[in-house]
């Protein structure tokens, strides 16, 4: 893989070269709520415009129908960007229209023009080869070189990915290959113990990584809306609780293999419950209460891991040496149910380990919680792209810059 570094050797002034971020930031009200992603694509940029690059950057947003949407506009983040870069941004109000050839045939040497939101075209995301490959010869048309640094998107094989490096001269960026160098890490020359903790709301999100861990952690710890499947695999009664039923012979199949070959599956011991699921708007108090884990009475929802869990992967967290950890423990959202993702968040920062925050909800909740970024190893910026990358897939976005 020729990563940017090389692409500067060689000279890239007055140079039209596309820059494939992950922009793909929460919105609410219109305004960004974590803007993590716009500023780790700010080296690239930063180092391409320094190099007197005329830069394009482009970008998906939410998933819009492939259609324009205002809700998706990428105008936000393009201001944004712009804010950070400290010199104001272009804005294409299409993709490959002609807002977006006259905004870059605007740039000069060293600055920036961003290009509506990439999903707007059906093309982006289409499963049939000549529709991608349409879209991405129209995007060709727009740069002379092509810089893939949307490391939240690698595992999509969509034109703006996949299809587009294959027309242009192609090169890593510096996101991408710090997260890459993070991830080798994890599957390769892993220091033991080696925990894992997995959250987030479907336990059919995280099958393949969990299959995958089973050969290659020591401890994987559970959190989140998955816990209840867990759970209910094993006798428990969950109450109004999320639950995949369909899921559940593949859980106790895991919990099994798990046993047999002395990897430590830890569940939660006790869970915090509500009436039912708390306003996250308004975020007003709500009456949760604190039940052991094989107890949760009927018709109550469990929303956090309670306080003798946190406390107990806290001790599992302490010793380990690696630490990948994927999904907020409960509805972090409301302050009723954020005990449970601070703890485990504090708990990678008291812990001596190589601690990797992989992607969305999880590098969201550690900042929206106000600790400190920089304290922990590496804060992934791809959550399906760093499980995926965890589960020993080919990720084309990837497999696509390496000839
Ligand atoms: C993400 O948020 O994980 C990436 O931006 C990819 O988005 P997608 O799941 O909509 O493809």
């Amino acid at each position: 893989m020729k990563t940017i570094d090389e692409l500067l050797a060689e000279g890239v002034s007055g140079k039209r070269v596309f820059v494939r971020a992950d922009l793909n930031v929460p919105l609410a009200d219109g305004q960004i709520t974590d803007d993590g992603r716009i500023r780790a694509v700010l080296p690239t940029v930063e180092a391409l415009t320094g190099a007197g690059a005329k830069v394009i950057v482009a970008s998906h947003l939410g998933r819009p129908k492939g259609a324009p949407d205002p809700a998706f506009s990428l105008l936000p983040a393009a201001e944004r960007l712009g804010e950070l870069l400290g010199k104001p941004v272009a804005f294409a109000q299409d993709t490959v229209g002609p807002a977006a050839h006259a905004a870059v045939d605007g740039l000069e040497p060293g600055q920036v023009a961003v290009i509506e939101n990439l999903r707007f075209n059906p093309g982006e995301t289409s499963k049939d080869d000549a529709e991608r490959a349409t879209f991405a010869d129209e995007l060709a048309a727009l740069a002379d070189v092509y810089v893939g640094d949307g490391f939240g998107a690698v595992h999509r094989k969509h034109a703006s990915v996949y299809d587009l490096p294959a027309r242009l001269p192609h090169y890593a960026g510096y996101l991408i290959a710090t997260e890459v160098g993070v991830l080798q890490k994890l599957t390769e020359e892993v220091q033991r113990p080696y925990a894992v903790v997995l959250g987030g709301a479907k336990v059919s999100d995280k099958l393949g990584v969990i299959d995958n861990l089973l050969e290659k952690a020591d401890r994987i710890l559970i959190g989140g809306g998955m816990v209840f499947t867990f759970l209910k695999a094993k006798g428990y009664e969950v109450g109004a609780s999320m639950l995949q039923e369909d899921q559940i012979p593949v859980v106790q199949e895991y919990l099994k293999r798990a046993e047999e070959k002395g990897v430590e599956f830890v569940l939660p011991v006790d869970v915090v419950v509500s009436g039912g699921f708390p306003d996250l708007k308004a975020k007003e108090p709500t009456h949760p209460d604190t039940v052991p884990a094989d107890a949760i009475p009927a018709g109550q929802v469990g929303l956090d891991i309670g306080p003798a869990t946190a406390e107990l992967y806290a001790a599992k967290l302490a010793d380990a040496r690696t630490i990948f950890w994927n999904g907020p423990m409960g509805v972090f959202e409301h302050p009723d149910y954020a005990g449970g993702t601070r703890a485990v968040a504090q708990a990678l920062l008291d812990s001596p380990a190589f601690t990797v925050v992989g992607g969305g909800d999880s590098a969201a909740a550690v900042r929206l919680l106000g600790f400190d970024e920089n304290a922990y190893g590496h804060i992934s910026t791809g959550g399906g792209a760093s499980l995926e990358y965890l589960e020993g897939k080919t990720l084309p976005g990837l497999a696509a810059l390496e000839d």
